[in-house]
């Protein structure tokens, strides 16, 4: 890391992994007020799962685990007589349902270990440690390589102290033993762990989304002492939530929108005071360069942290140690412009499919199959064809044609911004030296 401790910071200010759940993650997590305390709300006072919707890399994820952190806080200055942890990490989605409720139950079993003086200290009823190490260091349960038809036998082993003995190492043994540290430790409203299901998107269709979501209600979604938040982008989450068997267990999204412009130069400001080690720290992307690469990022987060991190890796220390600070902001441009380039020279676009990109950009970035007549196709097959070939030079990103039209599954991704940017300014290969 001595790149980074050259330039002045301990480590990489850009890091584009989702904020801590802690003081770190609440420092740093800047515009995001409103968002807070609706989410809060929600965990705290509200019966249903949470469900968050809003485009990929927006900060879902960060917003969640600072919210379970601010939750434990609150608990721990007695301003609310109800706990809530958070679990160890975002569990991500996954096909598999049974594989996914054992990511499930492991993660509890983790986060009953992390917490556990925590829960002591608010006179809760905790398993021995001994017990849940016994769990988690199990062969049934190690690297999650459940075996459903495991020779150990189903146990119903209730109690915390039934871990030992081969039967005690089931599948469901294992279940029926977490239920009852959550129901022991969160009797009803007195707070829960709280759990990430992210990244729904993943599963594509919203009746995919939809079946699996079925399939985890009853082991996942309904125990006791569990507050779920569940994430997706593209619509999907939105659509999950309105299914009329999921409604009952899960809320009306809160919809995330990017981070509004006014707060970005003090979001960078923050992170770049809170990894600086030294009063002069030369920062490679300072708050103004950053305002213009999330412009050209369309307000990706994620994206615009991960240009800010590869223009500072491109170059070496020495280079932003003697340059001054608008020579630094110059060059970060050129950088930028000879990405674009560079994407826009590699995608051959044919006239027709070069302008879906241009009115999808227009249209926000996002739309749904169903829009096609908004595009000027006479029909989806027409559309698809150049959505097809957009998605071939990863310039948009499109979930497998569902039937669900609410869904706006194709979204411009961050090389498809990057081309767009190309062409808006007018940038072509020639004009940028040394390409
Ligand atoms: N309010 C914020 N202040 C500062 N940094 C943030 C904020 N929100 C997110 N970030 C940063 O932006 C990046 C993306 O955030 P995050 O991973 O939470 O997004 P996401 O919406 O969950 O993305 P995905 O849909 O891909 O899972 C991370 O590097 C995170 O640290
Ligand atoms: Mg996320």
């Amino acid at each position: 890391m001595s790149f980074w401790f050259e330039l002045g910071f301990g480590s990489n200010p850009y890091v584009v992994k989702p904020l801590p759940s802690s003081a770190d993650g609440r420092e740093l997590l800047v515009g995001r007020d409103v968002e807070l305390r609706a989410l809060l709300r929600r965990i705290e006072e509200g019966d249903t799962h949470v469900v968050l919707e809003g485009p990929n890399g927006v900060g879902k994820t960060s917003l969640v685990a600072v919210a379970a952190w601010v939750a434990t806080e609150r608990f721990l200055e007695k301003k609310t007589p109800q706990l809530y942890l958070a679990l160890p990490e975002p569990l991500q989605i996954k096909e598999d349902a049974s594989e996914f409720i054992s990511d499930c139950y492991f993660a509890i079993a983790r986060a009953f270990l992390d917490n556990e003086e925590i829960l002591k200290r608010a006179d809760r009823k905790v398993p021995r440690t001994k017990d849940i190490k016994a769990w988690l260091e199990s062969p049934v349960l190690k690297g999650r390589g459940f075996n459903l038809s495991s020779p150990f036998g189903g146990g119903g082993m209730a109690g915390s102290a039934a871990v030992n003995g081969s039967s005690g190492f089931s599948n469901a043994g294992f279940r029926a033993t977490i239920r009852t540290w959550l129901r022991d430790a969160f009797p009803e409203g007195t707070g829960g762990m709280v759990g990430v299901i992210d990244n729904l998107e993943l599963l594509e269709t919203s009746n995919a989304a939809r079946r699996l979501l079925e399939e985890i209600r009853d082991p996942v979604l309904q125990l006791t002492g569990m507050r779920w938040v569940l994430c997706g982008a593209r619509g999907i989450a939105r659509s999950v939530a309105a299914t009329p068997r999921l409604n009952g267990v899960l809320s009306d999204p809160i919809e995330i929108t990017p981070v509004a412009d006014e707060y970005i130069p003090n979001l960078i400001d923050t992170r770049l005071r809170h990894y600086s080690v030294r009063p002069t720290s030369n920062a490679p992307v300072s708050a103004a360069s950053f305002e213009h690469v999330y412009e050209v990022a369309h307000k990706n987060l994620r994206d615009s942290l991960r240009h800010a991190q590869s223009f500072s890796q491109d170059n070496e220390s020495s280079f932003f140690l003697s340059r001054s600070e608008s020579e630094i902001a110059e060059a970060f441009i050129k950088w930028i412009e000879s990405l674009a380039v560079k994407h826009e020279a590699s995608a051959k676009l044919q006239p027709r499919t070069r302008k879906l990109l241009e009115d999808l950009a227009a249209f926000g970035g996002t739309c749904s199959p169903s829009d096609f007549d908004q595009f000027g196709f006479n029909d989806r097959a027409h559309m698809r064809k150049n959505v097809v070939e957009l998605e071939r030079y990863g310039l948009v990103i499109s979930s497998k044609d569902d039937d669900d039209q609410r869904r706006r599954s194709i979204e411009i991704t961050s090389k498809g911004w990057l081309v767009h940017y190309a062409r808006s300014q007018g940038l072509s290969a020639p004009t940028i030296p040394g390409l």
